[in-house]
Order: C-alpha cells, then structure tokens, then sequence
C-alpha cells in the first residue's frame, strides 16, 4: 500500500506510470502491480503492520529540516489497532524520532512504535542499492520494533545497525557529511592541481587506493547538487548550531561547493573575455545523469551567473525537463542544437550521451570551439587533438595554470 496526498501521482501510479525518471522503477512496479495497492486516502493504511515515512524534508528559510511533511503524517493517521510500528525514512533532525513518539501519545496513538531506518539510496541506481545495500540501518525505543523492522531486510544478507532513535538519525545526517566532505576535499585538491600542473584525476586514484581512504567520491567536479546533500548539510550545521556548536568544517564543505559551481564563470571569462553577449551550451541539466532530478542542480546557478554577466544561455539535457527551473535559457532538444554557434559548451552533468561530444560535428557547429569539462567526462588530450580548446576540472594544460 502506497499512500501520497498527491492525486495526480497517485492516478499516474495507478495507471501503471511512474511519475519521475529511475532505472527499473517503471518494471519493478509493473512486476509486482498485483501486490500493490495507490491510494490518497488515510484511512487505507488500517490494518498495516509497518508504516513507513517517506516525505521530504526540504530546508526551510532558516536551514532547518522542514518537519512539516512527517508532522501531517502522523495528524492524519487514523485510529490503529495492535502494534503496528512507524518508521522513519525520511531524513530528520536528530530528537525527531522523540518528538514524533510524543505526537503520538498527544494523539492517543502511544501503542504505535516508532522506528528509525533511514534511506541510503542515491537517485538513478536506487534499486539496485536497496536490493545490495552496505548497510541497513534501525534505531528504536523499543527492541522489539527494532526486530519488526530488521526482520524485512534479514533476506538482504546486509549488516544491519541495531541502535537507539538519535544515533540511528544521527548515521544518516554524518554519513551525507562525509561524502560531501569528501567531494569538496577533492575539489580542493583540483583547484590546487589547476594553480600547480597535477591532475586531479590521477590523483584522486592514488589516493583512492590507500585502503583506509578508498576510491568513492572524489570525483573532482562542479561540485554536488541534488535533494538530499545541499538540504542535509544545512540541516546537520543547523543542528549543531541550535544545540551551540559551530559545525566549522561542514560550514567550509559547503561554502567551498558553492565557490566550485561559480569556477566555471572564471574559466569561460579567462578564454573568452567578458562574457556579456557570449552565446554558452549547458550540456546536462539534471544534477547528475541517470535522473530528471533539477533540485539543487548546478546548473541552475550556473544559468543564473551566466545570465547576470548578460551571456545567451542555452540547455540540453535527455531527460530532464528543466524550462520551469532555468527562466532566461533556451532549452535544445539535441547537443547540435544546443551548441550550435557557441562560444562554448559546458559539461554540466555526465550523461553517457556527452562522452563522444570531442567530435568534428559538434566543433563546426560552434563558433569557438571551447569546451569546459566541469565533470572530467572527456580525455583533455583526445579532446585537444579533436580541435578543441579543453578546460577540465583540476586537469593539467588548462588555461592559466603552470606548466604541466
Ligand atoms: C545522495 C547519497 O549518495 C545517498 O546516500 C543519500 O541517500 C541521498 O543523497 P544522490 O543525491 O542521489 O544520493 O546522489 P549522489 O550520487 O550521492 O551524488 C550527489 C551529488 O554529488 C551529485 O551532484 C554528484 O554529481 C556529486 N558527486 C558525487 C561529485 O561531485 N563527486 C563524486 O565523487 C560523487
């Protein structure tokens, strides 16, 4: 049973569409329409034994995680019989679990448990990461809503955490710290390879295979964007600083992602001077391939930065619908279309479809064959070899920096 308050994606479930772009999504529903049931009514959900929070939790004006979703859940949940056990997917502050175990009581609900089981997933493989997870984690009050709960995933052969509510909430907001720490470190590290001649790349691998580091996230790039990390490190600094900590090297992860969006500006500028009435390409528009996701995606304040230094902006992403979000920027429905009398293309997001983008096609159809490679998608030399002026991301050669 899935319950939304959204009629219209309720509808499109029903019919058998699912309303957002995920790989094998659309199949593993239609393999299983027989055992699920859509409703948008709250009083469908009696007789459940596992109830599972999964609303957003988007930042409110203060950086704080609105609780506004979960706390419409728990108002409109109706009269339950026996033990049945809410869990909470969504990403919430630590103490939220309490708060919510104390609304429950307030509404004559304190027979339902409560458990913390927070979600890992990243978009565009988010099956295969449920079905193979690293790890499952439960937090409860009671140990035998821990046990309900871990006895779902027992099939998974994952480690599961067993611990209580706040550490269990807590997991989930550090582990998103760590990555984005991750990917501002190597962020960091390119920017100093760009000012010295190393490659980041090279480095990122190096470094990756000392086994106490490990080789994930430390892709260099335009730095990170989506619905889960920007809003979750607002939400942990706020935590901290509501509780009287200054998280300092979380609020320095997420300044330095916010500098790394607007870096591409300086290297159109270096090439292209001021880039008032420049015509620029933003290629992949989603804020990472495999999703039609445009929450926090950079190519969003890239848009707008270009748009303020009074460049033409166009867009091309192949699936994205990104017109709503991009006011100003023309969106092309093909790369030739999107560059086609540019000064210069970006690589904005790493679709598959951009890797063969160094191609004779695409520079004839530019007016100035600059291409900046904000994801390290292409070969710097193929791509120079091509006719191409290639700027990467923390890549030797570029424009500007020592002598590799
Ligand atoms: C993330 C977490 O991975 C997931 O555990 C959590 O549940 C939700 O947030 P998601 O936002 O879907 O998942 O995508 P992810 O693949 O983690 O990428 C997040 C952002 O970081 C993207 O903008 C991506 O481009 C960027 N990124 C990722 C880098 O810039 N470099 C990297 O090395 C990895």
């Amino acid at each position: 049973m899935i319950r939304d308050i959204v009629a219209g994606k309720i509808a499109s479930l029903q019919r058998g569409e699912v309303p957002f772009h995920e790989l094998d999504v659309p199949e593993l529903l239609e393999r299983n329409r027989e055992r699920i049931t859509f409703t948008t009514d709250a009083n469908d959900v009696v007789g459940c034994e596992l109830l599972f929070v999964c609303v957003d939790t988007p930042p409110t004006a203060s950086g704080d995680a609105d609780l506004s979703r979960v706390w419409r859940v728990v108002e409109e949940l109706p009269a339950l019989e026996g033990r049945p056990v809410l869990v909470m997917k969504s990403t919430v502050p630590v103490g939220t679990g309490t708060r919510v175990g104390e609304g429950l009581d307030a509404r004559g609900l304190a027979h339902v448990g409560y458990a913390s089981n927070p979600e890992f997933l990243s978009e565009g493989q988010a099956v295969h990461e449920f079905i193979h997870p690293d790890r499952v984690v439960v937090g409860a009050f009671e140990a035998a809503d821990g046990d309900a709960v871990a006895a779902l995933y027992e099939g998974l052969g994952a480690p599961i955490v067993r611990c209580d509510v706040n550490s269990s909430e807590m997991i989930k907001l550090a582990a998103n710290a760590f990555l984005m720490t991750r990917i501002s470190f190597i962020n960091e590290i390119a920017n100093v390879c760009e000012a010295t001649g190393a490659d980041v790349v090279k480095v990122a691998e190096g470094v990756g295979l000392d086994h106490r580091l490990g080789p994930h996230f430390l892709r260099a790039g335009i730095g990170y964007g989506g619905s889960c990390f920007p809003k979750d490190s607002l939400a942990l600094k706020q935590l901290a600083s509501n509780s009287g900590y200054h998280f300092q090297l979380l609020a320095a992860v997420i300044e330095v992602n916010e500098l790394q969006k607007r870096r591409v500006i300086g290297k159109l500028e270096r090439h292209l001077g001021p880039l008032s009435g420049k015509k620029v390409a933003l290629l992949g528009l989603a804020f990472k391939p495999g999703t039609d996701d445009m929450r926090e995606a950079p190519s969003i304040v890239l848009a707008a930065r270009l748009l303020a230094e009074g460049a033409e902006v166009r867009g091309w992403d192949p699936v994205a619908d990104a017109e709503a979000v991009l006011p100003g920027v023309e969106i092309a429905s093909s790369v030739i279309e999107a560059v086609a009398g540019a000064d210069a293309a970006v690589i904005v997001t790493e679709w598959p479809e951009l890797r063969e983008l160094a191609r004779d096609e695409v520079r004839l159809a530019m007016a100035n064959p600059l291409l900046v490679d904000g994801r390290n998608l292409l070969d710097p030399a193929l791509t120079r070899a091509a006719g191409f002026t290639y700027e990467g991301v923390g890549r030797p050669g570029a424009a500007g920096a020592a002598a590799a």
